[in-house]
């Protein structure tokens, strides 16, 4: 039987970190300080791993952000060439409106594999259809909405007005959802998080068959990773909003942006890790409980390589004599 080994363990530490950073702000209505706190936290706790990490999906470019930009070194070993070589893609708070207002939704996450294991994604939108193991071979991103969802139905043994899509409630999704809405199915308008919403629609019982619409590209990317841990499928393409993006896009050498990217195109790694822990309660993971004396995580881990899924439940104490409740 395949285990999942220490250093991938630690990795639950790092998003617990961010996420109790971040939920200390919550609802302070200062969302570029809870980002900070909860980019501070991981970055720290990164360097505490015996790694030699590097970041290829983060903050944005290095002038533009000074911490867990991509590119960056990370971990207590990098530059080490003998030390595990890994390439991680995080963010710090995904959601970060959610947590500035104390709405639900809000994760810290990460996903790491081997070196190249990670698409090098731009930090641009992505279109993205993202349907569970249930569902997996029966979408395509180019088929007509009203097909997509008759397929997911079939997957499903169900009608398509039992389905219900996620959607990232923005104006660019006015036609999406008239195309849901006429073919019958059920939608979770969502204000953020479309990252949240794809590991919903790959865990039943959530009650979320399929994420659809246009979101962010390093959303799109940590999401995949996810998607090989559960057993899902996310299909992408790269998408320009407007011409400035569209420039910006042809400046990094992304001329073609037709071609669309498989689960496995976005994470082809191996071994495959991925950590995400609530800041504000959600679907699947609680948000940071403060219970005066200490605080309470709740964590999904994943190793592809191992074959493990945890739901990693901690009470972080301050203090020996901090009680310890069952719920
Ligand atoms: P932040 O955590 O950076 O605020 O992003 C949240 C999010 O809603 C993502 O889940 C989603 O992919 C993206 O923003 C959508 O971008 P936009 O808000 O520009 O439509």
């Amino acid at each position: 039987m395949s285990r999942d080994t220490a250093i991938e363990q630690d990795l639950v530490r790092v998003t617990e970190n961010a996420a109790l950073a971040a939920a200390q702000t919550m609802g302070f209505g200062e969302k570029m300080h809870s980002d900070h706190v909860a980019v501070e936290a991981m970055r720290a706790t990164l360097d505490e791993i015996d790694i030699a990490g590097r970041v290829v999906i983060g903050e944005g470019e290095r002038d533009e952000a000074p911490m867990l930009y991509v590119g960056e070194e990370v971990g207590g070993r990098k530059g080490d060439p003998d030390a595990p070589q890994i390439d991680i893609a995080v963010d710090p708070l995904e959601g970060t409106n959610l947590c500035a207002s104390g709405a639900p939704g809000s994760v810290a996450v990460l996903a790491a594999a081997e070196r190249g294991g990670l698409l090098h994604a731009p930090d641009t939108y992505m279109e993205k259809i993202v349907v569970g193991p249930t569902a997996r071979g029966s979408i395509h991103l180019d088929a007509p909405v009203p097909e997509n969802l008759r397929n997911i139905a079939r997957a499903f043994k169900r009608e398509v007005s039992d389905l219900t899509i996620v959607v990232l409630e923005r104006d660019r999704h006015a036609q999406l959802i008239n195309d849901i809405r006429t073919a019958g199915a059920r939608i979770r308008l969502i204000p953020d998080g479309d990252l949240a919403g794809g590991i919903s629609a790959a865990v039943r019982g959530t009650g979320v068959h399929a994420v659809m619409g246009t979101g962010g590209a390093p959303e799109g990317v940590i999401t995949a990773a996810a998607m090989r841990c559960l057993g899902g499928e996310i299909q992408a393409r790269l998408v320009a909003l407007d011409d400035g993006q569209k420039e910006r896009l042809a400046g990094l050498g992304y001329k073609d942006l037709s071609k669309i990217y498989t689960t496995v195109d976005l994470a082809q790694g191996d071994n495959i890790v991925f950590s995400c822990s609530g800041v504000t309660d959600g679907e699947l993971l609680r948000g940071v409980r403060f219970f005066g004396g200490g605080t309470r995580t709740s964590t999904l881990f994943m190793s592809l390589r191992a074959g493990i899924i945890r739901f990693v439940d901690t009470i972080h104490r301050e203090a020996p004599t901090t009680p310890v409740y069952f719920h």
